[in-house]
């Protein structure tokens, strides 16, 4: 390629350069990135090694003045019409100006339960939910809770108002209920886990809100055994914390579940010390759960689980009081 034939053609070519349009040509041309002087650049292999040395040198030469006569072009349209010296890129992604606005963020509690099902979803786990609003039937009676159990003391529990004789409805104590809701609708195999609120009237303190989040496990199928349910719990734990975490479990008593138990997590303070956290309880199915809802538990077992989201996003941050997560404080919410 003849590097002056290209200097010369350039130079001719910048001389008639009035429109960004026809920059963009002349760039494309010249210096894009299969330009022409791309190409000159890749006909230096072809040339007789004795010749390289002078024909390199001329050819950084040629690009650097094709260069400076494209930038002095440029500068030279954009003074004469000001609104082409700033090109918009409308494929640019945009720029979000948090000190004009405010986008705000997930909530630390919904981005914990999102990672909560990330990571069961990857295990398997389908994600289900349920009403809020719920009957004595799927909070209770379904799941075991006999008529006169303390649990269903309506001091524990956030009752409706309704006109005398009426079925009672209640704000749902417990996500099991979803267990009940799910299994109405379908036959195993079973595997889900459902995140959400539930209600009691507790005194509020540090460790207590009368609204809290669950997150409920069910998985229901033939010969789903104990070992099931551990491997499960602690495959969670050690996808959620870390494969170093320390997993126990107590034997522990539910009325939908037998046998039952509550897991602990051990955690590791910045003083060096450490305990066990409970993260929730869990246990097989109780064959009568099953039998209310017509899966027959001759044939079927499962494995139920459920665990404070609170909980475990307070030890995550590091917050030590559930309130924090409840005032819509934007200087806290701002952290997450
Ligand atoms: N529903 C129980 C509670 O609110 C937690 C729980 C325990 C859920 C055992 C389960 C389970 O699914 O198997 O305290």
């Amino acid at each position: 390629m003849n590097l002056d034939e290209l200097s010369a053609g350039a130079q001719a070519e910048l001389a008639m350069l009035h429109t960004a349009r026809q920059l963009e040509a002349f760039r494309i041309k010249y210096l894009g990135a299969r330009g022409l002087l791309k190409e000159a650049g890749d006909h230096l292999r072809a040339i007789a090694p004795e010749q390289k040395r002078e024909y390199g040198r001329k050819l950084n030469e040629t690009k650097r003045a094709i260069q400076a006569g494209f930038e002095a072009a440029r500068e030279a349209v954009a003074a004469r019409s000001p609104e082409l010296s700033t090109v918009i890129d409308i494929t640019e992604p945009g720029r979000i100006r948090t000190e004009q606005y405010s986008p705000g963020t997930l909530h630390p509690v919904n981005q914990t339960i999102d990672d909560l099902t990330d990571l069961f979803a990857r295990m398997g786990f389908s994600i289900a939910d349920g009403p809020e609003l719920e009957d004595e039937f799927h909070n209770f009676e379904a799941l075991n809770v006999p008529p006169h159990h303390p649990a269903r003391d309506p001091l524990e529990n956030f009752y409706l108002e309704r006109p005398a004789g009426a079925a009672p409805y209640m704000l749902r104590s417990q996500t099991s209920s979803v267990q009940i809701r799910i299994m109405e609708n379908r036959r195993p195999p079973i595997r889900i886990v459902a995140p959400g609120r539930v209600y009691r009237p507790d005194t509020v303190d540090a460790t207590h809100s009368w609204m809290f989040h669950q997150l409920e496990g069910l998985v229901v199928d033939r010969d789903i055994t104990m070992i099931d349910l551990k491997t499960c719990i602690v495959q969670f734990a050690r996808g959620f914390f870390g494969t170093d975490v320390k997993t126990r479990f107590r034997p522990s008593f539910f009325p939908f579940t037998e046998p039952s138990a509550e897991f602990d997590v051990l955690f590791h303070y910045p003083d060096g010390s450490a305990r066990w956290m409970e993260l929730g309880g869990c246990g097989m199915v109780d064959p009568n759960v099953l039998a209310m809802v017509k899966i027959d538990p001759e044939i079927y077992t499962g494995f139920a689980f459920g665990l404070g989201v609170e909980r475990v996003a307070m030890r995550r941050h590091g917050v030590d009081d559930i309130r924090a997560f409840y005032e819509n404080d934007v200087r806290f919410l701002r952290q997450f």
